[in-house]
Order: C-alpha cells, then sequence, then structure tokens
C-alpha cells in the first residue's frame, strides 16, 4: 500500500512518537510511507516527502511535529475538501493518518465522507476529543504546567501571595482539571461549570484565616483571563493576587514517557487499521485498551468534563 500521515492544528507533544510508529510499522508491513508537510494545507498544495527508516531516526524524545503543521479554516469547504481527496488519488495512496485534535478529526471524517480511507489519532493538549480517554500531549502539558506552578509555588511560599495561573485548553477544563489537581490548587475555574469569583473569594479568606500562606488558582483560558480573575480577587480580599498566563510553554518540550508510549501504540494501531480496511474510524484509549471510534461520532460528539476530580480537586484543597 501507499501510505501517508500528516499532523494538523495545534502542535502537541508525542506527535513524533507517533509519526515514527507510523512509518516504521508501515515499511515492516511492506508498505511505502509518505509525510505530508504543513497538515491539511500541505495535501491541498500537494507538499509530501517519503519517509524511510532513518527519516524518524531520533525524534521520539522530541516535542512539536517534525512534519510541520498549521491551522487550516478552508478545509470546512466542500471544494477543498474534494482537492486534496483527488491530490491523493492522484498520487495513489491507499490511505492517510490524520493526527490532530477535534477540528483535525473533524476534516478526518470529512475526507472519509467523500469515500477516501482514513484514520483518525487524537493528538491536543485540550484533552477534549470524544472517544478516547487520552490525546497525544495531556500528560505531557499536565507535567509542563504542573511543573511551572512548583516553581512558582517557591516565590509565592516566599512573598505569602496568591497566583492565578491561566492555562490553555481552548473550550476545555479538561487541562485545567488535570493540572490543578497534580498541582494541589486551592481552586479550580473551567468553562463547563462556571464559579462566581465571590465563592473563591470566600474560601480564600477561610483558609488564610485557618493559617494558610500561600494559594494558588488554575484558571482555563475558556472560562476567564488570568489578569481579570486576580484583580477582582484582589479587590475582594485586600490579598496581594498576582497573576501568570503559562501560554505555549505548556505545549513545548520532550515528550512524557506516558504520551510516547501512547504515540507508539496510536501509530501502530492506525496502520493495523488501513491494512484492515477498518477505516472512517479514530483510534482512541478506554480503560486502558486500544479501540476503535467512529469518525462521525467524534465529529458530532462532546467529551463531558470530568467533574469527579474537579470536585477531589476542591475537597483536598482544605
Ligand atoms: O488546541 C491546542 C491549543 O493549545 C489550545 O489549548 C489553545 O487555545 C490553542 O491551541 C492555541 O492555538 P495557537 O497555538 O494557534 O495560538
Amino acid at each position: 500500500m501507499e501510505l501517508a500521515i500528516l499532523t494538523s492544528g495545534g502542535d502537541a507533544p508525542g506527535m513524533n512518537a507517533v509519526i515514527r510508529s507510523f512509518v516504521r510499522q508501515g515499511l515492516l508491513g511492506q508498505h511505502r510511507v509518505w509525510g505530508i508537510l504543513r497538515g491539511l494545507e500541505g495535501l491541498v498544495r500537494g507538499t509530501r516527502q517519503e519517509l524511510k527508516t532513518e527519516s524518524v531516526a531520533d525524534i521520539i524524545m522530541t516535542g512539536g511535529t517534525m512534519l510541520h503543521t498549521c491551522r487550516f479554516g478552508d478545509f470546512h469547504s466542500p471544494t477543498t475538501q474534494q482537492m486534496a481527496v483527488k491530490q491523493m488519488r492522484d498520487w495513489g495512496l491507499d490511505g492517510l493518518a490524520v493526527i490532530g485534535g477535534n477540528g483535525s478529526l473533524r476534516a478526518a471524517h470529512a475526507i472519509s465522507a467523500a469515500g477516501f480511507p482514513v484514520v483518525g489519532i487524537p493528538a491536543s493538549i485540550d484533552n477534549d476529543v470524544y472517544g478516547t480517554d487520552d490525546c497525544i500531549g495531556f500528560d505531557t502539558a499536565v507535567n509542563n504546567i504542573t511543573a511551572s506552578i512548583d516553581k512558582i509555588r517557591d516565590t509565592a511560599s516566599s512573598h505569602e501571595r496568591i497566583f492565578v495561573v491561566e492555562v490553555m485548553g481552548n473550550r476545555s477544563g479538561a487541562l485545567a482539571i488535570g493540572a490543578g489537581l497534580a498541582a494541589g490548587a486551592e481552586a479550580i475555574v473551567i468553562p463547563e461549570r462556571p464559579v462566581n469569583p465571590e465563592v473563591i473569594a470566600e474560601r480564600l479568606q477561610t483558609t488564610h484565616a485557618r493559617g494558610k500562606k500561600h494559594s494558588f488558582i488554575v484558571v482555563a483560558e475558556g472560562a476567564d483571563r488570568a489578569e481579570r480573575l486576580a484583580n477582582e480577587l484582589n479587590g475582594m480580599t485586600g490579598f496581594e493576587v498576582k497573576w501568570v498566563v503559562l501560554g505555549h510553554t505548556q505545549r513545548g518540550g520532550p515528550p512524557s514517557a506516558k504520551d510516547r508510549l501512547l504515540g507508539s501504540v496510536f501509530g501502530s494501531a492506525a496502520v493495523s487499521s488501513l491494512e484492515q480496511g477498518a477505516h472512517g474510524v479514530m483510534i482512541g484509549v478506554q480503560n486502558g485498551k486500544t479501540c476503535w471510534v467512529p469518525l462521525a461520532s467524534v465529529a458530532e460528539s462532546e467529551k463531558p468534563a470530568q467533574f469527579d476530580w474537579l470536585d477531589l480537586a476542591e475537597q483536598l484543597a482544605l
């Protein structure tokens, strides 16, 4: 078979581990493997490169994506989708793997609906893709945020300050919940369950009256701005409240071992799926088991927020 792989949307640490696994598993199966450069735009513009075993050497431990990526809004148009499918047919490709988050997986579904064999692989630090417990990149981002908060904790403790830390996540609070629980935050603010700042202010006053000297509030970018919330909490409590936006540092750096493992499993499973003619699916993981999820349901459904972790974080922040 002639197989191709691309990365699309925001990069996520572990994407390179997927590419390495897909390429090597494809070559083991006697297939020819191509990398499409710069995501869906590259598909339409026809930029590709053949990938050999040595092309993917020494990338398992690197963040970002060796194939480059982009956000390509034009792919919503059916004309553009048809151009992409025509390009792949002209090239003589038999199957495509799309690595990315919700927007990219919706694009994969559109390609599949147009009759081309495609398999999706969920990769997004937001961890907001329906049908999979984990997306590639989430674990690394949680580790990155936790490490940043640990560092800020030293200065917060020295000055006895409160910090509001804004994290990514787009419209989802999954990253804020995971990182907030792991970092021991006093409050986590997510778009799925809005909270009145007065409630947070009251909690800060109670815990500080009991002797707490510093506190952290993790706010998801989809819920509020750190600066705004910090100013509001300062006005309500009189405490010194600083704010930090972690930005793209959350997405960079070497992937965690978990993301490399998941990437290796997902890349290999994508090749097997295409070999078996099982396409129009996303490779996912549910309760520790690799599974297939129809791309149609991924495209149509929302992943529910993990409220049990949010509640636990609140209970533990005494
Ligand atoms: O989807 C991943 C993500 O990092 C979101 O959390 C964030 O809102 C967005 O991408 C940022 O996008 P960009 O890197 O294009 O600014």
